[in-house]
């Protein structure tokens, strides 16, 4: 399409809202790459049925994650906009790559230990076990230098580069080497409840905000954030979690530095940098939201967006299959 390098990253639509660890961490540097990439931008619906999904839930939580896409600034004329499960490549590459991924190897990877720890390691699907390893193929498929994601994403990253290293150590060059994007002051998002553990969509609900929260909810919420008792507006990540979430969040959300919010609420208290910080959240966040309702009150012109950026991902995807199966050493089909 153009010279630009390209980019590809995704997200699971498992829940109804993307939440602020996924809009600050990842989509919003997705917005701001989208010019300076040839970008691709998946939603990982194969990856979400690693764990029990209801079908209805699934389909409506896979129009809901593009919407949101959208209205945080993806825009479908730019970037290619896609449901993973448009693009058979992304299965039949994953199957490659399991085949040169050690079982040890793929043992290793923490978010399956720690989801496969939740659910009991006999009750895990052997999806959750080979999920990195799709992850893999999604990236590769696409033979992207980039990939922006958040601080929980690096461990998978890194597998895929290995992964793609062997790759072309085996079978001849093959794929780009991708590198993980991710943004030092945003890499983690932590949970208002338990601050030092990453904001997700398992943690719990009062210390996770949605992008589709309704403004109430959200003040609620920053009001009842976990903080300390000695009172002081100050960032240290080790004595003081919970406020110096709060004041990341701030100057992730408006630009100001952390540097700047410390001096401007030295002396006031914690209620003043909640009720300050929910204003700044809610006006940010409120025009996405209504326009993420918009766009999904016309579920046929979205499923139109998706099947152009299908068309488009497929092509790329595609040729790499193309590529892969050939230097494996199957024949082609004709
Ligand atoms: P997922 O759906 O859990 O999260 C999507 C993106 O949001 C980032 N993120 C966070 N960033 C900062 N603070 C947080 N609290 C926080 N929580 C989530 C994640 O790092 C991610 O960038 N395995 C991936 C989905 C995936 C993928 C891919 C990503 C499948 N294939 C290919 C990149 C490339 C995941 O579960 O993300």
């Amino acid at each position: 399409m153009t010279n630009k390098p390209n980019l590809l990253s995704g997200m699971q639509p498992s829940a109804g809202s993307l939440h602020l660890g996924n809009y600050l961490g990842a989509l919003v540097n997705w917005a701001q790459m989208q010019d300076d990439y040839n970008a691709f931008y998946c939603i990982v619906d194969l990856h979400a049925i690693t764990v029990p999904q209801d079908p209805n839930e699934l389909r409506a939580n896979t129009r809901r994650t593009a919407a949101q896409y959208l209205a945080a600034g993806i825009d479908s004329e730019k970037s290619a906009l896609f449901v993973q499960s448009h693009v058979p490549a992304h299965a039949q590459l994953a199957w490659v790559l399991q085949c040169i991924t050690g079982m040890g190897e793929a043992g290793r990877m923490t978010q399956f230990k720690d989801k496969s720890q939740k659910s009991g390691v006999d009750s895990a699907s052997v999806g959750l076990y080979t999920y990195p390893i799709l992850q893999a193929a999604d990236i590769l498929l696409y033979q992207p230098k980039a990939v922006p994601v958040g601080e929980d994403q690096r461990q998978h990253i890194e597998l895929t580069r290995d992964l793609a290293i062997r790759f072309n150590g085996r079978f001849g060059e093959t794929f780009v080497i991708p590198e993980a994007v991710i943004l030092k002051e945003t890499a983690k998002i932590y949970d208002l409840q338990n601050p030092t553990a990453k904001m997700s969509k398992s943690g719990d609900p009062k210390g996770l905000v949605n992008l589709m929260d309704d403004s109430a909810a959200i003040v609620k919420k920053f009001k009842t954030a976990v903080t300390d008792t000695d009172g002081e507006i100050r960032f240290d990540r080790e004595a003081k979690p919970g406020v110096s979430n709060l004041l990341g969040i701030y100057s992730a959300v408006t630009g100001e530095s952390i540097r700047s919010l410390e001096e401007r609420f030295a002396g006031a208290g914690y209620g003043a940098l909640k009720g300050e910080l929910a204003e700044v959240v809610v006006a940010h966040i409120e025009p996405i939201r209504n326009r993420a309702e918009e766009l999904l009150s016309d579920p046929a012109e979205l499923d139109r967006l998706l099947a152009a950026g299908a068309a488009r991902a497929n092509e790329q995807a595609e040729k790499t299959l193309k590529a892969v199966y050939d230097a494996v050493g199957f024949i082609a089909a004709r």
